[in-house]
């Protein structure tokens, strides 16, 4: 295979660090911040923490890895890079499979990034005040059922993307990353402390802190995996389309596990914001105040009560906390454009700007019908799912666990062992001495386990 010769021009990520943030901030995102608490909520706290970080180290490392070595030894899109590793053969589906989940991801996630953008304009405008929960549903339910607002919300949301993905690797990915996760870390961490702090947090700390060993039951477990792999972005080709950008040199082992640290940390620290600002609120840590709604109904009313003596500590909090969360959506939607972009421009020899232009009309016309499936297009129904929740459905419930199960595979099974610890170890300059259990986890434990998220879907285990 001679890749070089095909990648000339191609970019890449121009430091260790913007191959790490740009990294981090494709997998940082509205699934930490949003999705890992209402998990940890209805999964019992501490118990489901524990199993998470279990799977995170046991499935989501060798993954994140295997991504990185079709990535970086192929220096191609997600697509190419099968093509040039197993020539004549169906493999390159498993590319085509994660460009596709790039695409129907972007488009609905767009749709709530788009949410975050408009209520950090409602929290700057301080409108959440003296607002009660009933009120602040009504609000929620008003403006997504809104037939015009959502879309302007999430074309904005978009056009900054497209923006970013225009600019370049260097010095638009690269370059944005490297300004908004220190950005994101400094907020999450004032926040943190500001939640801490506060009256009556202490409940919440310790429903983190303390498992109770008896929630654990195979449904937790699979719940457990099943938000590992989402938050590392496992299975969608960002990795994958990341890791071309990587220099030859760097060390794969050491961004996987500094990505997948600050991934947890910031999933941890989401949790330390929420929990104890909630049981400073006086309410229920578990399914009970954590659902759906958590970002855009409960959360505020919990920064007004857990802070009605200090408005202003209210006002900043929730400030803050949306920012926070376009932030992360925002560097996550990105590399969810670059899968597709990358794939575009290399595969149909378009340029930068087209490329980038076709997918981001793609994203708003799918995007747009989820947006609207809130609201106007409420009857639309496909296998009895409104458009959005199919587009999650068909994502999250196929093409991520296949995609991952069937990459576990390629790596583990099919492609030589030597290709394989070469790339990892680069060239035999670098030890890595857990190597033999990467191998064994591949090729046995992780396909294993994803088929079981699988089959879990459909109640199959049950
Ligand atoms: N990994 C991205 C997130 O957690 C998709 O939001």
């Amino acid at each position: 295979m001679n890749s070089s010769k095909n990648n000339m021009k191609r970019e890449n990520f121009g430091s260790k660090f913007g191959a790490i943030f740009a990294t981090a901030g494709s997998a940082v995102g509205l699934g930490n911040i949003w999705r890992f608490p209402i998990e940890t909520g209805q999964n019992g706290g501490a118990a489901f923490i524990l199993i998470y970080i279990a799977c995170i180290l046991l499935l989501g490392l060798p993954l994140m890895l295997s991504e990185f070595v079709i990535g970086r030894h192929t220096q191609s899109n997600a697509t190419r890079a099968y093509h040039l590793l197993a020539p004549g053969t169906p493999w390159k589906w498993v590319g085509r499979l994660g460009v596709f989940a790039g695409f129907i991801v972007l488009s609905y996630y767009s749709v709530v990034a788009g949410w975050t953008a408009k209520y950090a304009v409602l929290a700057i405008g301080n409108q959440f005040q003296g607002c009660d929960p009933d009120s602040l549903r009504t609000t929620f339910s008003a403006f997504a059922s809104d037939p015009w607002e959502p879309l302007l919300y999430l074309l904005i949301m978009l056009l900054m993307t497209h923006a970013v993905v225009v600019i370049g690797i260097q010095k638009g990915i690269e370059k944005c990353s490297n300004i908004l996760m220190p950005i994101l870390l400094v907020i999450i961490f004032v926040l943190v402390i500001c939640s801490v702090t506060l009256d009556g947090a202490s409940e919440g700390v310790r429903f983190l802190l303390k498992p109770d060993w008896s929630k654990i039951d195979s449904h937790l477990v699979i719940s457990a995996m099943g938000q590992a792999f989402f938050s590392l972005s496992l299975g969608l080709g960002c990795l994958c389309t990341y890791a071309s950008y990587f220099k030859k040199d760097s060390n794969l082992p050491n961004i996987a596990i500094q990505v997948i640290t600050l991934d947890t940390l910031i999933a941890l620290m989401a949790g330390f914001i929420i929990f104890p600002a909630t049981s400073a609120a006086g309410m229920p840590l578990d399914s009970g105040v954590m659902g759906p709604e958590l970002i855009f109904v409960t959360l505020p009313n919990v920064f007004q009560q857990a802070l009605s003596g200090l408005p202003w500590l209210a006002y900043s909090f929730s400030v803050l906390f949306f920012i926070l969360l376009i932030i992360a959506a925002l560097t996550s939607a990105i590399s969810m454009h670059e899968i597709v972009t990358s794939y575009m421009k290399e595969e149909f020899h378009l340029t930068r700007k087209k490329a980038a232009l076709i997918e981001t009309l793609g994203c708003v016309v799918i995007g747009a019908l989820c947006a609207l499936s809130f609201g106007v297009l409420d009857n639309v129904r496909i296998f009895d799912k409104s458009i959005f929740d199919f587009c999650d459905w068909v994502v999250c419930e196929f093409c991520m666990p296949i995609g991952a199960i069937l990459i576990s595979i390629f790596v583990g099974w099919y492609l030589k062992r030597k290709t394989v610890e070469n790339e990892i170890t680069n060239n035999g300059t670098l030890r890595v001495p857990l190597f033999r259990a990467l191998i064994f986890i591949l090729r046995f434990v992780a396909p294993v386990a994803i088929t079981l998220i699988f089959l879990d879907q459909f109640h199959l285990l049950s």
